[in-house]
């Protein structure tokens, strides 16, 4: 039995082989991603021809030291495919990101893509999105409101999301709350809703962007299982 980093080494590595040369690539962040961006450095160094668009600071440093071509979203019309983690997926791949506090960039990348393919260990399948902590990428000016609105409208509790004690400041100088929502009944509703939120910037639901997912498991397979999505 594999244990759970040697999961997401060998799903990164299954995924990093459905990259092709002449790609733009999305690149995700978090642990799982890690094992991509080592697998991508490998291939590249072995003749691959890709430029890849980075979905935190983390990650661009992380590619940037594996010598892979790094450009940015404001730099390429559209990407071929992104690849990336995930902290849920449901049957019908709609998706909870942003445990890594990247969900911002990593939505704005994958809505440029037309492929979004999620790496991640069998743990991450649920039959109901809601028992990971909903993250929800706010702005610092009167957090405490939004916070405040968010508990009182959805009867749930939140977190400020920490590091060394201190609120957590997102790539792009926001807070992050965790929201306890347990079970999300409708996620394509609340993420309309939440975003409606004045101090909202964005929350970790990620509806009807999925198109494929690569899913390790400890025996050592690796499952790919295609979404059905409109054409855009
Ligand atoms: C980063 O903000 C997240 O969306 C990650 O993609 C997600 O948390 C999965 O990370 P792991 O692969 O580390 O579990």
């Amino acid at each position: 039995m594999l244990s759970p980093n040697d999961i997401k080494k060998i799903t990164g590595e299954a995924a990093a082989r459905i990259v092709q040369s002449g790609m733009t690539v999305g690149i995700g962040t978090g642990s799982t991603a890690y094992w991509l961006i080592m697998a991508l450095g490998q291939q590249v160094k072995a003749g691959l021809d890709i430029r890849c668009v980075p979905t935190s600071t983390h990650t661009a440093q992380l590619a940037a030291e594996q010598s892979i071509p790094l450009t940015t979203l404001n730099e390429v019309d559209n990407i071929d495919m992104t690849i990336d983690g995930a902290d849920e997926i449901d049957p019908a791949g709609q998706l909870i990101k942003g445990g890594g506090g990247a969900l911002l960039q990593e939505k704005m990348v994958a809505a440029a893509s037309r492929e979004l393919v999620i790496i991640a260990d069998h743990t991450k399948l649920v039959s109901q999105l809601g028992a990971f902590p909903l993250p929800v990428e706010i702005i610092p000016f009167g957090w405490k409101q939004v916070q405040q609105r968010i508990e009182t409208l959805y009867r749930t509790k939140s977190a400020l999301r920490l590091k060394d004690q201190q609120p957590l400041v997102t790539d792009h100088g926001h807070y992050i709350l965790d929201v306890h929502f347990q079970q999300i009944e409708d996620p394509a509703f609340l993420n309309t809703l939440l975003n409606t939120i004045p101090g909202v910037v964005d929350n970790g639901l990620f509806i009807d962007m999925a198109t494929q997912s690569i899913i390790g498991y400890p025996d050592g397979s690796v499952k790919t299982h295609h979404f059905n999505r409109p054409n855009p």
